[in-house]
């Protein structure tokens, strides 16, 4: 039988390439022969992506930062048992765009919910699952809020106004994403063990050659070899 796998997230401010940067690991790792599950958050389950909507669509309005937390977690209990941990317990490796950090840097950080709340409602909620690692993609805020809302612009064009977009948290103040930035900066220096902070500034490929470097050193992984 296969021993557990290991937990992978990837945080960073919207726009800092994440997502781009999950796929170019995971095929990496595929190539390795490890078996993967990927996934997102909010998100991951038919349940995830419901709530999902509401949290990202900017129809969403006057949604309180209590009740904004209360459904990031509701969404993410579902993934922990529906898809985390079942991957898990088979031996894979899961890669998950963003995770519980994101909760602490937005509505701990962004919100001014503060960090003792998210991490008491972790403890409770998820029974306080840490990821193995986590990727932190450390982006300058103007540029990074640039590009994500450009993107989701586009998105938003392609889909027609009637569908439901994920612009929501783009329309926050420049402020907000500052306290977002530094909330996770300050988890990077807390977490030191689990946060790799990576410089998202460079070209995809500089970005991806240090997270594949750092994913096979810290997991203690052989490149081509599964251990
Ligand atoms: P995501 O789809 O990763 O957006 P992007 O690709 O732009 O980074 O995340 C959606 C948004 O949800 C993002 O603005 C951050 C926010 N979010 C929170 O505020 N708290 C959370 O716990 C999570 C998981 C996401």
């Amino acid at each position: 039988m296969a021993g557990r796998g290991k937990f992978i997230t990837f945080e960073g401010l919207d726009g800092s390439g994440k997502s781009t940067q999950l796929q170019k690991l995971a095929a990496v790792l595929r190539a390795d022969k490890i078996a993967l599950t990927c996934t997102r958050e909010p998100g991951g389950t038919a349940v995830g992506e419901k709530i999902r909507n509401v949290l990202l669509d900017t129809a969403t309005c006057g949604l309180a930062p209590r009740a904004e937390l209360a459904l990031m977690f509701a969404a993410r209990a579902q993934h922990i048992k529906e898809v985390i941990e079942p991957a898990l317990k088979a031996g894979h490796f899961v890669l998950c765009d963003r995770f519980t950090d994101s909760s602490e840097a937005y509505q701990g950080g962004g919100r001014q919910l503060g960090s003792k709340l998210i991490l008491e409602l972790h403890r409770i909620f998820c029974n306080n699952l840490q990821p193995d690692l986590t990727i932190l993609m450390d982006s300058d805020v103007a540029a990074s809020v640039e590009r994500a809302k450009r993107r989701n612009n586009l998105r938003s064009e392609r889909s027609g106004s009637a569908e439901p977009d994920e612009n929501r948290f783009e329309h926050e103040s420049r402020a907000f994403f500052e306290r977002v930035h530094a909330t996770y900066l300050a988890i990077a220096a807390r977490d030191r063990d689990r946060v790799v902070t990576v410089n998202a500034r460079g070209t995809p490929h500089q970005t991806h050659e240090q997270i594949v470097e750092i994913v096979h050193r810290k997991l203690k992984l052989r490149r081509g070899q599964h251990c």
